[in-house]
């Protein structure tokens, strides 16, 4: 028979195959995301297993037929991390899949190498060597004697072992996804197929000896090349863990969860012996309560956990051509806006000030309700006058800049209360002028 030679290509981003290099995907429309992929004969990725399927004895089964087992108790155990547990609902799942997600360096490792300390199970160190593993457990004081090291790149390997030890573990960690590979796909380590096959074969793997998994993945800032959004749709969790590497707040994240809800966060601190909890006070009392020029509060709720947020802004002449515009953990073109509407509406000369806003301890805001707060910090920097002390600045500002109240107002109004602070209540970004 003759053998088909195929090369196919493969989008980064998405995961669709196409027969023809594109320079855009026409699945995802990323551009320049089109890999070759040499494939011989064989389809790739899903195809594999698909074929190998049939084999098997074919069972539909009768959902009446089916025995469900109590979902609270023997299904979810604890973390023994509480902000973990409540980013993934109630606990860790039995026989789930979690995409750790994060940029390199921002503290996946350490935080799955607690889990594996206080739980106990089996980390699977591509990366590192066990020594290194062995060094990190023991600065962060964890107890290494439930903590087995498993240095693997394959798939087989860790098929092979977790087939053998039969439910030894509850956990187990696989760090990273991008240098795990297996013999049954093509394409070098890293690859989308090689990620895609490998991170199957780990899903079926868990369902099947129930063990939860933890995968890690590392996104770049481009959402390079086989990065966790391959395996979004695959996987039953994907937690994304995150904050400004030079801040040492770290915000925990669920995009997608199929056994808990999707707004939940953890917020833990980098220190010297690790990640710690925050607690929702712990971030108040870190923001200070006294007014500073340039600084205004916030108050954004996240899931079940409200936060008081500072938000600085230095407003300065700029002798640049184009002033700067500078935005940290505010999104950059809602912050383009807020400058126009405060040029308009505050009677700022913008056009000559750099302005650099960024939300203190490194968190990203999604939320509009922080408007209001950054044009108000922008406001102080420019007259150099703190705003009301215990003031917090919540609401929306549409474009002619009248403010909105935003989902949540009279919880965040409360809290802001417990918090022995005021929630500001104006119509118009003008009463600051006031
Ligand atoms: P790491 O978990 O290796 O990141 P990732 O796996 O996401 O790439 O964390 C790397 C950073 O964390 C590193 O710069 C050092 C810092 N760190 C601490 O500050 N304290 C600690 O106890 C540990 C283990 C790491
Ligand atoms: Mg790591």
């Amino acid at each position: 028979m003759k053998k088909i030679k195929e090369t196919i290509f493969v989008c980064g981003n998405c995961g669709n195959e196409f027969g023809k290099w594109m320079g855009q995907c026409s699945a995802c429309g990323e551009w320049n995301t089109l890999k070759e992929v040499k494939s011989l004969g064989k389809a790739i990725g899903g195809q594999t297993h698909r074929s190998a399927r049939t084999s098997e004895k074919l069972e539909v089964k009768n959902l009446s037929k089916i025995e469900i087992k109590s979902e609270t108790n023997t299904n979810v155990f604890t973390s023994n991390i509480a902000e973990f547990d409540r980013v993934l609902g109630k606990g860790v799942v039995r026989g789930s899949v979690v995409l750790f997600a994060g940029e390199p360096g921002i503290g996946k490792s350490t935080l799955l190498t607690q889990l594996v300390g206080k739980v106990g199970g089996l980390y699977v160190a591509g990366e590192e060597s066990a020594e290194q593993i062995a060094l990190r457990v023991n600065r962060l004081g964890l107890n290494a004697e439930r903590f087995d090291v498993f240095e693997s790149n394959s798939v087989e390997e860790i098929e092979e072992y977790l087939n053998r030890v039969n439910n030894l573990y509850k956990i187990v960690v696989v760090d990273s996804i991008q240098v795990i590979g297996c013999e049954s796909a093509t394409g070098g380590m890293g690859s989308v197929t090689q990620i895609k096959e490998s991170a199957f074969r780990l899903i079926q793997l868990a369902k099947k000896t129930g063990v939860a998994m933890f995968i890690v993945g590392h996104v770049t800032k481009d959402g390079d090349i086989a990065g966790p959004k391959l395996l979004e749709h695959m996987v039953d969790t994907v937690l994304y863990f995150e904050g400004e590497k030079n801040g040492d707040l770290r915000i925990l994240r669920t995009t997608k969860n199929r056994f808990g809800p999707t707004d939940e966060v953890g917020v833990f601190k980098m220190e010297e012996k690790g990640l710690r909890e925050i607690k929702s006070d712990e971030i108040n009392l870190i923001n200070g309560n006294e007014a500073k020029v340039g600084s205004a509060i916030t108050l954004i709720v996240e899931g079940s956990r409200p936060m008081c947020i500072e938000i600085q802004a230095l407003v300065v002449e700029s002798f640049a051509p184009m002033p700067k515009r500078v935005f940290a953990g505010v999104d950059y073109n809602r912050g383009q806006l807020l400058v126009a509407i405060a040029q308009k509406n505050l009677g700022i000369p913008l056009y000559k000030y750099d302005v650099f806003v960024s939300v203190t301890g490194g968190i990203r805001i999604d939320d509009t309700g922080v408007d209001l707060a950054v044009l108000a910090a922008m406001w102080s920097s420019y007259k150099e006058k703190p705003l009301l002390s215990g003031a917090v600045y919540v609401g929306e500002v549409s474009l002619l800049g009248e403010v909105k109240k935003v989902k949540g107002w009279d919880r965040r109004k409360k809290e802001a209360e417990v918090m022995g602070r005021k929630v500001v209540e104006i119509k118009n970004v003008r009463a600051l002028l006031h």
